[in-house]
């Protein structure tokens, strides 16, 4: 059984075609006129629509047009009199899947009508698994083996399924807007479209209209109408970049907008309802804003329904070396080297370099190095300076810094002091536990033991 809808101004054939599409055991309802089949078309889900190319109203080509629009993969059926069967070859190019030529017999009806669904089902299920597809694919092109990040690929999944505004805040270069777009991709509305916004880059006075569009003539400059992003996102996702940087007065404006889920262009009449996930990042304390009454309390609530926060590459160390093998792979064929990797030299320098956090800066620093390498794999001379003599993470700061004095040392007692400064923050760390404390320093227990012996630190039952 399918949820079938009819248009057609003509009421007998309204209700022939009704009686006949009931008898094999669909569900039919009927619209008299275009704009009640357009209404129909956007309150409701339907399997296929049939409709006369001739309609008092809206033209049945401008029907088939929107109803594309709306769902893609539905069916349509025009019906026409033989007189414009040219305009039934333009229906076909713009996608109908067939039309009825009047006079038409129920057999010829019903044929069409199975193989239009079934058709219907095909593609959607094809569009389906693309999509899976395109997730799985997505899925793969995050690097996430650090726990903290397979943490917020889990939290995207779960939240992908929803349509809650989500938060995403970090450092410069974490991949906001990465896990944003997976977000889309992993969600219903992966088949919309995304699109993403610099609020920071945009002029103030220019805002609100490049938000929910101007009419023509609304201010001077505006020559011609424009959408703006919330409808140009319509059945999609919009991401908000740098949501910190929105003017308090566009604030209060994108908060009705949210909460009333309609806009009003600038200058215009008249609210156009919206559909649109809203996706915002900021790298912004946006609670310290809000206390300094920079940021409106009530909108923060509203766009931080879900918070990603994603971590620092410092703070996922373990990601690196996927990255930099990610990197090289990418940058190798976008300008055709043959490089395989890197050596184990520029992994490691790489991988305890104190970086920014920044994944764009490693990307960059690896685009550089796949360029200048000339064989397989890039040597720690393609690094850029600054980083090949940046102090590694392991090594002492005091060793680094280390200068012997002019009078000369008593370096016994100098190694005894640093010894016993290390034991004592290890046990502090530990809360007084040998074995933990042994392990933080990276020697065995059993040295550890003797070093407290020595430094008159073991305890009675020690
Ligand atoms: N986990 C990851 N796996 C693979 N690539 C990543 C990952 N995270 C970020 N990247 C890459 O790093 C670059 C920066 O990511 P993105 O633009 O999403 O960051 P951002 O947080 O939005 O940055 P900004 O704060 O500058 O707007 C992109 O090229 C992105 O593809
Ligand atoms: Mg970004």
């Amino acid at each position: 059984m399918a949820r079938i809808l009819l248009c057609d101004d003509e009421k007998n054939l309204r209700d022939l075609l009704s009686l006949a599409l009931e008898e094999s055991g669909h569900q039919t309802q009927e619209a008299a006129n275009g704009s009640e089949a357009l209404k129909l078309l956007e309150e409701d889900s339907w399997d296929l629509f049939i409709t006369d190319l001739k309609l008092p109203d809206i033209s049945g080509l401008e029907l088939l047009r929107r109803a594309k629009q709306l769902a893609n993969t539905r069916p349509v059926i025009l019906i026409t009199a033989h007189a414009s069967a040219a305009t039934a070859v333009t229906a076909m190019k713009e996608g109908a899947f067939d039309y009825l030529e009047k006079p038409f017999s129920i057999e010829d009806l019903n044929l069409i009508v199975t193989r239009s669904l079934e058709q219907g089902a095909l593609v959607k299920e094809n569009v389906e698994l693309k999509k899976e597809l395109k997730a799985k694919h997505e899925h793969r092109d995050i690097i996430a083996n650090s726990a903290a990040m397979r943490q917020v690929l889990e939290l995207a999944n779960r939240v992908a399924r929803t349509d809650a505004s989500v938060l995403v805040t970090g450092e410069s270069g974490t991949g906001k807007e990465l896990i944003a777009r997976f977000i889309h991709n992993s969600s219903k509305r992966s088949n919309g479209p995304f699109i993403a916004i610099n609020c920071a880059a945009i002029p103030e006075n220019l805002i609100e209209s490049e938000l929910f569009g101007h009419a023509k003539g609304a201010f001077s400059g505006a020559v011609n109408s424009r959408k703006g992003v919330f409808i140009e996102a319509q059945g999609g996702t919009l991401l908000l970049d740098e949501i910190g940087e929105m003017p308090m007065n566009i604030q209060a404006t994108l908060l009705r907008v949210l909460q009333e889920r309609v806009i009003r262009p600038v200058g215009g009449t008249g609210d156009t309802p919206v559909d649109v996930r809203v996706i915002t990042t900021t790298n912004r304390d946006l609670t310290v804003e809000v206390a300094e009454k920079h940021f409106r309390e009530d909108l923060y609530y509203r766009i931080n329904v879900v918070n990603f926060k994603l971590p620092s590459l410092r703070n996922r160390r373990e990601d690196i070396p996927l990255l930099v093998a990610r990197f090289v792979e990418t940058f190798a064929k976008r300008y055709d080297l043959p490089i395989k990797g890197v050596s184990p030299e520029v992994m490691d320098c790489l991988a305890k370099n104190p970086l920014s956090g920044n994944i764009r800066e490693l990307q960059n620093i690896i685009e550089g190095a796949v360029s200048l390498t000339p064989g397989n794999i890039v040597e720690i001379t393609a690094l850029p300076e600054h980083i090949r003599n940046a102090k590694t993470l392991t090594q002492n700061s005091s060793q680094a810094q280390f200068q012997l004095p002019d009078e000369g040392m008593n370096l016994e007692k100098y190694l005894l002091d640093i010894e016993l400064k290390a034991i004592n923050q290890a046990l502090e760390q530990t809360k007084g536990n040998k074995t933990k404390a042994a392990e933080i320093l990276g020697m065995s227990f059993r040295s550890f033991r003797y070093r407290l012996k020595k430094l008159n630190m073991e305890d009675e039952e020690g």
